[in-house]
């Protein structure tokens, strides 16, 4: 889809639809001017009672008289006073689902001047291209019969002020390549168990590689190579499975430097979790397809990376295996050799997550990294803990959980710290290995990052616990592609700070 920014009086625009978001009381900006244009029509219909714009209220008015659009749908987004990012979100959501319904290709969309405290219009441009870009999303590829695609193929943006075209387009450039992101993730979220194995994701990334310009070095490392470096903590994970576990590396080497210090991504790609011996409950158990969704989250942010070719270095790592129950099984009590050389006793074998991590952290070093961020569906603790709202967020290194945090509320993506209090450490002890790989009920998803942080000693770490917000369960069953936002942020902002002259520190 493209997002082109048109300066034009919206009244005017020819367009076969155009979307106005409408606030409650009096009609103001491009709702005011369409009204004006259209003999009241918007204002009629409020006071008919027709159309209340409240938050998510959508109306198509399919002949505009006195408009040069076809069609007008007007979008409600509540009360001003109210209005903040949430909302603004799940408004615009709501206009894309009616808009996308329509048998139309081309849209325009004016309400730019909608007043959100702290928020630049291109911001909100921004949003707008994500938004469509994930309402146009069907995962379709399991389908017999695929159903319709989305018809409509470009949304230009209207803005008053020709000035800020420049502002808008990267706004509009940003958000696109996000959406992109966020539905290349959740394409590898929803994809089966049986389809999406680490082979698979293994081919992904090659494929990504070959296509990528010579954008992107990709390297996909066996079982034999795996054992040869002595990874044998994440080779103790795929023991019980018939599919053989990989460890995926993709480099991308976008900075003036080539040998400029990059930004690690690390993503869990367990494409089935069933708990190995130590099995999980059967309810539900389906939804452990999405415990890749770290690995489907560093996928869709590399995409991005190759969309928006940001000036700075990035590594992405996938440590990638099936948790499977058989002969060949790890068992509990079992103890492992991890490549950092700590020794592990898994007392639990479903905490498999952080033992395919560990090594992936240790595999980090090499890169000599600036910073390394795991991103990992860890914990069923973090979902109690947070719910479906907040990613996880650890560290050890507290400018590093700030960098997130902002980076999270800047994509509207967010995270929530939690602490990394050496007094949490010790509910690893293990008498018979270096650490044990469970720490108890308390504080589950705490005592998950202290067991990462033991590999990550050497660097600036932070770890993404997105067990409650990589995918929605019940009706709406789906991978959200989170948080591949709040990456991506990251990373520009990371770029934007590499290529602004050093300030001094006092
Ligand atoms: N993949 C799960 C975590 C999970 C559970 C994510 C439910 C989303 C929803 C992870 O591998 C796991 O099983 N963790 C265990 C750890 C425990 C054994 C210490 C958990 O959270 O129960
Ligand atoms: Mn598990
Ligand atoms: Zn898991």
């Amino acid at each position: 889809m493209e997002f082109p920014v048109v300066t034009a009086n919206p009244a005017q625009l020819e367009t076969a639809c155009i979307v106005v978001p409408v606030i409650e009381g009096d009609l103001t900006g491009a709702a005011a001017r369409l009204d004006d244009a259209s003999e009241k029509l918007i204002s009629q219909l409020i006071e008919r009672g027709d159309f209340k714009p409240e938050l998510g209220n959508t109306l198509l008015v399919p002949f505009a008289p006195g408009l040069g659009a076809q069609r007008l749908l007007l979008a409600g987004f509540g009360s001003e006073e109210k209005l903040d990012e949430s909302r603004y979100k799940r408004g615009l959501d709501a206009a894309m689902t009616a808009l996308l319904k329509l048998p139309i290709e081309d849209a325009a969309f004016a309400g730019l001047e909608l007043n959100l405290e702290l928020r630049e219009a291109d911001w909100m441009a921004r949003m707008i291209a994500e938004s469509a870009l994930r309402t146009a999303y069907r995962f379709t590829e399991m389908k017999s019969k695929p159903g319709e695609p989305v018809s409509l193929t470009r949304l230009s943006v209207v803005s008053a002020d020709k000035q800020r075209q420049a502002e808008l387009e990267a706004g509009l450039r940003v958000g696109a390549a996000i959406g992109m992101g966020v539905n290349e993730a959740r394409t590898l979220g929803n994809l089966p168990g049986n389809i999406c194995t680490p082979r698979y994701l293994g081919e992904r990334a090659e494929q990504l590689g070959a296509a990528s310009d010579g954008a992107l070095k990709v390297t996909v490392l066996g079982e034999e190579e795996l054992e040869e470096l002595g990874a044998l903590s994440l080779l103790s994970v795929g023991r019980g499975s018939e599919e053989p576990s990989r460890l995926i590396v993709m480099e991308y080497r976008g900075a003036e430097d080539e040998n400029e210090a990059p930004h690690v991504l690390v993503g869990k790609g367990i494409t089935f979790d069933t708990g190995g011996i130590s099995l999980k409950p059967g309810a539900g158990m389906d939804e452990m397809k999405y415990d890749m969704g770290g690995a489907a989250s560093v996928f869709g942010t590399m995409r991005t990376v190759l969309e928006l070719k940001p000036k700075l270095n990035v590594v992405a790592i996938v440590a990638s295996a099936e948790n499977m129950p058989d002969g060949r099984a790890t068992k509990p009590g079992d103890i492992i050799k991890t490549l950092k050389g700590l020794t592990v006793e898994v007392l639990n074998t479903d905490a498999e997550g952080r033992l395919v991590l560990c090594d992936a952290l240790t595999y980090a070093e090499r890169f000599e990294p600036a910073s390394v961020v795991d991103i990992a569906t860890l914990t069923g603790a973090c979902v109690i803990a947070l719910g479906n709202h907040a990613t996880g967020l650890i560290s050890n290194d507290d400018d590093l959980a700030l960098d997130l945090l902002d980076a999270g509320e800047e994509a509207w993506d967010r995270a929530w710290h939690m602490p990394l209090w050496d007094e949490y450490q010790t509910q690893l002890d293990s008498n018979f290995a270096d650490i044990a790989n469970i720490g108890g009920r308390e504080a589950g998803m705490i005592t998950a990052g202290c067991f990462l942080s033991r590999f990550a000693d050497t660097f600036p770490w932070a770890h993404l616990d997105i067990a409650g917000t990589a995918w929605m369960s019940g009706k709406q069953k789906g991978a959200s592609g989170r948080p591949v936002g709040l990456l991506t942020q990251y990373l520009l902002d990371r770029e934007a700070e590499l290529s602004a002259p050093q300030e001094e520190t006092v």
